[in-house]
């Protein structure tokens, strides 16, 4: 039987994190005096903590010392980590479950590949730890998304080779890692956004599983 690795990214596809990411960066910036819109978010979607933090200083155009950006990521996460604690299985996005379990009945591996270094205390949040071959997380990868480093390690790990992979991915950045891993990326998300992925669905409820037993079998 042929064997496919899929990979999915967590924040904005297994859980709606995306929301939480966002107003601990919201609050960042402005408390900074810095506006910060939904659509620069969406340029954040998929970027490390470190990446984030630059680019939201640089749209403010203000600079901090070494000392402060260090106190800023921290800040940062600890709002972030206010909403992650009071997560629970109820958040798994909807029909996430189904594909997952189809994929344990097809014997399908699957990872998962995210820049988060939140990746495991979330995981444990909503019960999801165990399901997943292998985690690949922002604490196993030197170079962040769009590079395709975390991708390629997760194929390794499942032992499947990349052009065998396929990648569920809501930040244009995850699209691009998958494309340049030579996998192919799964959009979940807005069109207008997503236009590079492979195929785009707004979400897991528009993924059957006889889509999913077609990429298997190509
Ligand atoms: C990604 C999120 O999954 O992880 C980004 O889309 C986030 O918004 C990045 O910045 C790093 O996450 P964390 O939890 O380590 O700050
Ligand atoms: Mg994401």
């Amino acid at each position: 039987m042929n064997k496919k690795g899929f990979i999915f990214d967590l924040d904005g596809v297994i859980v709606d994190t995306a929301k939480y990411h966002f107003l601990a960066w919201k609050k960042l910036a402005n408390d900074l005096g810095i506006d910060f819109s939904e659509t620069q978010n969406e340029e954040l979607k998929g970027v490390s903590r470190v990446k984030s933090l630059e680019k939201i200083l640089q749209w403010g155009n203000t600079s901090v010392s070494e000392e402060q950006f260090a106190a800023l990521m921290k800040k940062k996460n600890t709002d972030y980590l206010t909403y992650v604690n009071t997560m629970t299985e109820d958040e798994i996005l909807a029909d996430v479950p189904k594909i997952l379990h189809y994929l344990k009945e097809e014997k399908q591996p699957f990872a998962l590949g995210s820049a988060s270094k939140n990746a495991r205390t979330i995981l444990e949040k909503v019960a999801l730890i165990k399901d997943f071959k292998s985690i690949v997380d922002g604490t196993n990868v030197s170079k962040a998304k769009p590079d395709p480093e975390v991708f390629l390690i997760a194929a390794k790990e499942l032992n499947i080779v990349p052009e065998d992979c396929i990648v569920f991915e809501d930040s244009v950045a995850g699209i691009q890692a998958a494309n340049a891993a030579n996998m192919i990326s799964i959009g979940i998300g807005k069109k207008e956004t997503l236009k590079e992925a492979d195929y785009i669905f707004k979400d897991f409820t528009e993924i059957s599983t006889a889509f999913i037993k077609q990429l298997i079998k190509n």
